[in-house]
């Protein structure tokens, strides 16, 4: 399986930290923001990785993470121009990606917990089209939101709908196989002129799409609120000596 970091965007919600740098540059905690999804992918022993970079500071990104040979990785940069969305970002990795299958992460999503190599797994191994990871919080209208049958079983996801038919969100960990970039084709931008990738995952729905729980702690960073929260729960982990698996080497 093959890795997806997305590093891009112009991450307005955290105006004045990003006028001149790249959010995923920004600490939480003792590192970079970028060095959590990087820690996401390694832990599921993914070894080859492209970052889709945009927005400021695109050098200093690479300058960072170099080839990723500190972290154990093998790293590669597309450049995403403008804004235009997720699923418009995975679109940019299908020459890197060939026939694997992949797990694409969201720059900004910090995971702590258990390692995610048997999802991983579960993922490749099995028969779904696509997955996702679910998590509970308490403001779903800020992320995508999935909508559950009698039976527990998600038939939909809602981007940012003004009323959640649930607490259970996407987090940003997908799961794609190469036929996720004829679907990225079809799709149309909505109202905030993005390619959604709820609108991809919803392509799978309902019956054949991946959807554990996430059973570790999970934030996104991309808000002054979540990007505080995600420093508090990385300073938590690192107390408990359960922050990171594997263990992130420093860059020389
Ligand atoms: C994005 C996705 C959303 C997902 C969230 C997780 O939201 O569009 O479905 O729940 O990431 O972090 P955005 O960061 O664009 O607000």
């Amino acid at each position: 399986m093959k890795g997806l970091i997305l590093a891009g965007g112009t991450a307005t919600r955290l105006f004045p930290l990003t006028i001149v740098t790249n959010k995923h540059l920004l600490p939480i905690y003792d590192r970079p923001m970028i060095y959590y999804p990087i820690a996401t992918l390694a832990g599921m022993g993914i070894r080859e990785v492209m970052v889709i970079v945009g927005g400021k500071s695109v050098g200093d990104v690479v300058q960072l993470l170099a080839d990723g040979e500190h972290f154990g990785l093998n790293l590669t940069y597309r450049y995403q121009h403008g804004a235009m969305g997720i699923a418009h970002a995975v679109g940019l990795a299908r020459d890197f990606v060939g026939d694997d299958s992949f797990c694409c992460v969201l720059g900004d999503n910090v995971l702590l917990g258990p390692s995610m190599a048997d999802m991983a797994r579960e993922f490749e191994e099995g028969p779904y089209g696509a997955g996702t990871l679910l998590y509970e919080v308490s403001d779903p209208e800020r992320f995508g939101v999935a909508e559950f049958d009698a039976d527990g079983n998600v038939v939909a996801f809602e981007e940012k709908p003004a009323k959640p038919k649930s607490n259970l969100i996407p987090i940003g960990v997908y799961f794609l196989r190469p036929d996720a970039f004829d679907v990225v084709n079809t799709l149309v931008p909505s109202g905030r002129g993005e390619l959604e990738i709820t609108d991809l995952l919803n392509h799978y729905l309902p019956g054949n799409l991946y959807a554990p729980k996430f059973e570790g702690l999970w934030t996104d960073a991309g808000t002054v609120t979540s990007l505080i929260r995600a420093a508090e729960l990385a300073e938590q982990e690192s107390r408990s000596g359960r922050l990171l698996a594997p263990p992130l080497r420093p860059t020389s």
